[in-house]
């Protein structure tokens, strides 16, 4: 099986304003070095009022940490009061763009088929996209968890390219885990995951299986995140509060380390 690179990611949401950004960029390179870059891949995915502060300072302290975003829309420019389009996330230097995070799909009422607009709008620009699926604790209680989960992989993926999923990030965020400090059981995040390979397998192939990144999300601590990373089919972390602190997303990204 391919080699995959772990990817940690930090999803700020709705917080730090760019001077904030400036600070806590500058404190998590002082806590990372060489050898955790080596490791593992690191993006950081601030508002977009961030985004212009946060690429300055990765680039004049030439800081290996990709800039991420949360959010784009999939048209390239037009009348989208209060969007912002793919190519202005590539012409700041964006590397990943989260697509149809729980909270764009609950709060927001995105629908798969705008997941996939906004995919191949990404890729289209040359960025990568992290999509975001998991189920709700209902559709848990309810045994109807894998079956969301695949619709929204099938859905979300539908019409891409065996090689630009094997080449993307797919995140398993089970909603009930998000926010609420409690993370899936190792066993759980694993079987969530080993789902979404499933259905890239059976869709796209065995080299998109073999390639594609999969993060699990949902209250990754540095406490839990060793025992996460360790399952086979898990690629890396999404991670919402804990990355908020220079000091505990540095200890994630060195989960070998915890
Ligand atoms: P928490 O790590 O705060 O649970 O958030 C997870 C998440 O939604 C990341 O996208």
């Amino acid at each position: 099986m391919a080699e995959r690179k772990p990817l940690i990611s930090g999803n700020w949401k709705m917080h730090m304003n760019h001077l904030e950004a400036i600070a806590f960029i500058q404190k998590l390179s002082y806590a990372l070095d060489q050898a955790d870059y080596a490791s593992a891949d690191v993006s950081i995915h601030p508002p977009f009022t961030n985004l212009r502060s946060a690429q300055t300072v990765l680039d004049a302290d030439s800081i290996p940490i990709a800039l991420g975003a949360q959010h784009c829309h999939w048209a390239e420019s037009g009348a989208f009061t209060g969007e912002v389009s793919p190519a202005m996330l590539a012409k700041l230097a964006v590397r990943y763009v989260i697509a149809g995070h729980s909270e764009r799909r609950q709060i927001f009422g995105e629908a798969d088929e705008q997941v996939n607009r906004r995919l191949k709008a990404i890729l289209g620009a040359g960025m990568t996209p992290i999509m975001c699926c998991g189920e709700t604790l209902q559709e848990r209680e309810a045994n109807q968890a894998e079956a969301r989960i695949a619709a929204q992989v099938d859905a979300g993926l539908a019409g891409l390219k065996r090689d630009q999923v094997g080449a993307m990030v797919v995140a398993y965020e089970p909603v009930w885990a998000i926010g609420t400090g409690h993370t899936a059981t190792p066993d759980d995040a694993q079987a969530g995951c080993a789902l979404i390979r499933d259905r890239v397998r059976a869709n796209f192939g065995a080299d998109a299986a073999a390639g594609v990144r999969i993060q699990y999300g949902g209250s990754v601590k540095p406490a839990n995140v060793a025992e996460l990373m360790a399952q086979p089919d898990i690629d890396g972390a999404l991670v919402g509060g804990a990355s908020l602190e220079a000091e505990s997303f540095s200890r994630i990204v060195r989960f070998r380390l915890q």
